[in-house]
């Protein structure tokens, strides 16, 4: 490929248009565009006309006007994140921290200032944390965690179940993850109001955040200390016992970044998935006689509204090219996730249905690909299909039009979904989630399945812990609406 003629994002040469601070500099064509202040009111539309003006490569203004490449293309993203011999994530190579142009409090310093994880690492190194990691999260038992997640979803249900309305983004959305990620981590008693808190307070950057931080680490310290005392079953005590030998130190960082990595990502796609399921025509199974399932609604969300917008950042270890751009050794490029996943050349319809196809951008890919990417996905589609169980009435409070999101450069976070539904009774935490009382027909919505699948007779009471072998059930062809039910039956009978 030919480069085309370019501007550079590093500081060794001049950069294309009027110099940062100029008048004319930000918003004009042939000028850089900047990814903050009114210029990124809207950062899709932004990326449309970066891609219009650039092609897959461009280069932008962070905060500060401090240069970097946005990476829009599908194929160009992947290129960068799957060739570690070109593309690494430290930023102590990154221009213009080693020349100064990065101020301590640039708001992007909690995605710049290096630390020894394994998001940053990369060889031998990366291997040893993220090994430790993968080998950890390898012990998870999956069926357990549906567990949690059903009793999780019982739990901030019961909480707002008999008002007849709630905001599921403040409500549930935002405490679902953080109870299942403190039973996987082996903190369930740490679980509470202080702790989501301040988890939200970290990624929104509050006057609080730092005193959050430390609020979190020290439970997180806490437990390590614990659990090298006395191990449990639980991913501290699998991260300590990897063959890596983790220091304390590194244990702690190493949980710290589970938990955050999982905490915002699933809270986003759990409230997207939400609001999917409750405006897209394609869950209103009795309008239009088609169905969606709630994994298909979650594949799609990761297409549309991927979690996280985009990464910040990837750093060109070496002089190249990419998407027609001459890179420069030490450039800084924004892994482009949710303009990677609408890139014209893979998705010329961008309403045609994705179903089947994974090939999104939303887990990242290459050696660092998100580990836990199963985990996420089963707590926004075990949660959400446990709600509507809950909840099979539950509708929006407002026209779809009236949501609102708060949008950062790293990612789009839906701020409310209030709905209402006929007030509920509470349920046993550890019960199977339904709507037993309530009218047996359901609601508008009509949550489908998955595939027709062999599913237990439907009279028998299924036993909690089948205690004897029994015969495996016969498979049913059923209508869609149907196969919910089963599927639903079936899961329960499997104690999943
Ligand atoms: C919907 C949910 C999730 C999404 C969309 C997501 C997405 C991502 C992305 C984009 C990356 C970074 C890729 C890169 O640096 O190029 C990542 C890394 C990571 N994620 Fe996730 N994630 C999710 C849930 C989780 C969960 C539930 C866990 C843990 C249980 C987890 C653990 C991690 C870890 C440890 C890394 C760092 C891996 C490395 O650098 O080698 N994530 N995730």
């Amino acid at each position: 490929m030919t480069p085309e003629p370019h501007s550079s994002t590093g500081t060794d040469g001049p950069l294309s248009g009027p110099p940062p601070g100029c008048p004319a500099h930000g918003t004009g064509p042939g000028g850089l565009h900047r990814l903050y202040g009114p210029d990124a009111a809207d950062l899709s539309a932004l990326y449309d006309t970066l891609r219009a003006e650039h092609g897959p490569v461009a280069p932008a203004l962070l905060h500060d006007d401090v240069p970097v490449w946005v990476v829009l293309g599908h194929a160009e993203n992947l290129h960068m994140v799957r060739t570690p011999s070109q593309y690494c994530r430290d930023s102590r190579i990154w221009t213009p921290l080693q020349e100064g142009m990065v101020k301590p409090d640039h708001p992007l310093m909690p995605h710049i200032a290096w630390e020894p994880i394994c998001s940053y690492a990369e060889g031998d190194e990366h291997l040893r944390l993220r090994g430790a990691v993968t080998g950890a999260m390898a012990t998870i038992d999956h069926r357990g965690i549906r567990r949690y997640i059903n009793r999780y979803t019982q739990r901030l249900v019961n909480t707002f179940c008999e008002q007849g309305r709630a905001d599921l983004v403040s409500q549930f959305a935002e405490h679902l993850p953080m109870g299942v990620m403190c039973e996987i981590l082996g903190l369930p008693e740490e679980y509470n109001d202080r702790m989501v808190q301040a988890a939200r307070d970290m990624l929104k950057g509050t006057e609080t955040a730092i005193a959050s931080h430390g609020y979190v680490m020290e439970a997180l310290q806490r437990l390590t200390a614990r659990r090298r005392a006395q191990p449990e079953e639980d991913l501290a005590s699998q991260l300590i016992a990897q063959p890596a030998g983790l220091t304390d130190d590194e244990v702690t960082k190493h949980l710290w970044v589970v938990l955050m990595a999982a905490y915002e990502a699933t809270v986003n796609l759990t409230a997207n998935v939400l609001r999917m399921v409750l405006t897209d025509p394609r869950f209103r199974a009795q309008l239009n006689g088609g169905q969606m399932t709630v994994p298909e609604a979650v594949e799609q969300s990761l297409w549309d509204e991927p979690p996280f917008s985009t990464v910040f950042a990837y750093f060109a270890k070496q002089e190249t090219e990419l998407g027609g751009q001459r890179i420069r050794k030490g450039d800084g490029l924004l892994f482009g996730i949710a303009p990677g996943n609408v890139d014209p050349r893979v998705r010329p319809d961008l309403a045609a249905n994705m179903q089947g196809n994974r090939s999104h951008l939303a887990f990242g890919g290459g050696p660092h690909e998100c580990p836990g990417q199963d985990i996420g996905r089963a707590i926004a589609d075990t949660g959400v299909d446990a709600l509507l169980l809950r909840l099979p009435d539950v509708q929006l409070s407002c026209e779809e039009d009236e949501l609102r999101w708060t949008e950062s450069i790293s990612s789009r976070h839906l701020a409310e979904l209030p709905v209402h539904f006929e007030p509920k009774p509470q349920q046993d935490v550890k019960a199977r989630p339904g709507h037993a009382a309530i009218p047996p027909q359901r609601g508008t919505w009509q949550v489908g399945t998955a595939r027709p699948e062999a599913a237990p007779p439907e009279h028998t009471a299924p036993a909690a812990t089948p205690a004897a072998p029994v015969s495996p059930p016969a498979p049913i062809a059923e209508h869609p609406r149907r196969q919910g039910v089963l599927r639903r039956l079936l899961r329960w009978w499997r104690g999943e």
